[in-house]
């Protein structure tokens, strides 16, 4: 079953690293998705972009024939089933729109647009047309990730009361050592900042990992006014590099998310999610995951005057794998090839994915408005 896919975007950071090597190629290495009675969807994609010349050079460094800068010309031709966007922010939902009408199926990178009311608006638009329709939530796929709904699901936090994360890194600002990000990613006009980027993950992650998000409280710092862009010129930054955001979620738990690309690291992965509950409390991070139960709760007094009574994270017990974990990206592109080829569940919809802009959107007034804002239902 060979399924056409339009990869757009496809040479940027994610749209190269995880979309077409980590995934698509990845799967064609392997032989294609399984479906059963020895049959395989086999993806074929056909990469495309504004510039002939990265665009070409990217489909020979990975042997592939097909490559265009004609967009419109691959939405109508019936070789492609399949329309995916990894593009910059603000393209996105003009390129959907298109997609849509011409009947592709869509999967594209979170957000996917800009403000709810566009969101919504391509959700249903999807279900109006009635294609298949998808958005990232890599981090659901997350091994350290899947550990905690596996603890939660077992039953293991007894009542959760409030979960910590802590997601972030230093990104250079471009004058004595190059960016590791994207210079958009810092101008509010280009779709940049990182509640906008950062909150539409936490909304999957809290919804679907611990409890549904209700209300929001959040905070946003640009802590560096200027960077030097890819070209190597300085410019202003008009989105903020930094969010504080409290949630609460049904059942009374509260979650504190910081968010920041000005931050060193000195804990043990770029995202740790703490979890605690009256029965225990787990510390995930990208792959790996602890725990310690109440009855192995140490009894910490606090005397400064004398060294450290415990070695604090000794106490700590690490979660086995028991399954082996594929590449996120890859494991959500398979589940999205089912759904297209064999009608396979597939929960995580636009409409999902409007959720996470909802959040953001919410989050950013919130910090405007200096105050707590409920996060109403959506449909
Ligand atoms: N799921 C995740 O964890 C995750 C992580 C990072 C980024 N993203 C999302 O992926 C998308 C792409 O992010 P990225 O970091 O790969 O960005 P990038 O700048 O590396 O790549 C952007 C791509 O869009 C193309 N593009 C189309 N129109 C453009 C325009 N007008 N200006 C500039 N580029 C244009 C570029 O050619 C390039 O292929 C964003 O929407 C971002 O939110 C998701």
């Amino acid at each position: 079953m060979k399924l056409g896919i339009i990869m757009n975007g496809v040479t940027g950071r994610m749209g190269t690293n995880q979309h077409l090597v980590r995934s698509i190629l990845a799967i064609r290495a392997q032989g294609g998705v399984p479906v059963g009675d020895g049959k395989v969807i086999w993806p074929e994609p056909v990469l495309v972009g504004r510039s002939e010349h990265k665009v070409r050079a990217l489909a020979e460094a990975h042997g592939l024939k097909r490559w265009t800068t004609d967009l419109d010309a691959c939405l109508s031709s019936p070789d492609h089933q399949i329309y995916f966007d990894a593009q910059v922010t603000p393209e996105r939902a003009p390129a959907l729109r298109a997609a849509i009408q011409a009947g592709k199926h869509v999967y594209c990178e979170k957000p996917i647009a800009e403000d709810l009311s566009t969101a919504l608006d391509l959700a249903r638009l999807a279900c109006k047309a009635q294609v298949k329709n998808g958005v990232v939530q890599d981090k659901l796929f997350l091994p350290g990730l899947l550990k905690l709904r596996r603890l939660r699901d077992g039953g293991f936090f007894g009542r959760i009361l409030a979960v910590r994360g802590e997601f972030g890194y230093w990104v250079f600002e471009g004058d004595w050592q190059s960016s590791q990000r994207p210079s958009w990613n810092y101008k509010k006009e280009e779709g940049g900042g990182i509640i906008l980027d950062m909150f539409c993950h936490w909304r999957y992650v809290l919804d679907h990992v611990v409890a549904p998000v209700t209300a929001v409280s959040a905070l946003g710092v640009t802590h560096i006014p200027e960077r030097i862009d890819e070209g190597g010129r300085r410019y202003p930054c008009t989105a903020e590099d930094a969010a504080f955001g409290t949630f609460q979620l049904e059942g009374g738990i509260v979650a504190q998310m910081n968010s920041s690309w000005v931050v060193r690291v000195h804990r043990d992965d770029l995202l740790t999610l703490q979890v605690d509950g009256t029965e225990g409390s787990a510390v995930a991070g990208l792959r790996d995951c602890w725990v310690q139960h109440r009855a192995t709760t140490p009894r910490p007094t606090w005397n400064p005057d004398v060294p450290r009574e415990f070695d604090y994270r000794a106490g700590w017990q690490e979660v086995p794998d028991n399954e082996v974990f594929e590449n996120a990206f890859k494991v959500q592109w398979e589940l999205f090839l089912k759904h297209v080829a064999c009608n396979a569940p597939f929960p995580w919809t636009l409409l999902e994915g409007a959720k996470g802009v909802q959040l953001a959107e919410l989050g950013l007034r919130s910090w405007r408005e200096r105050r707590w804002l409920d996060v109403p239902e959506v449909r």
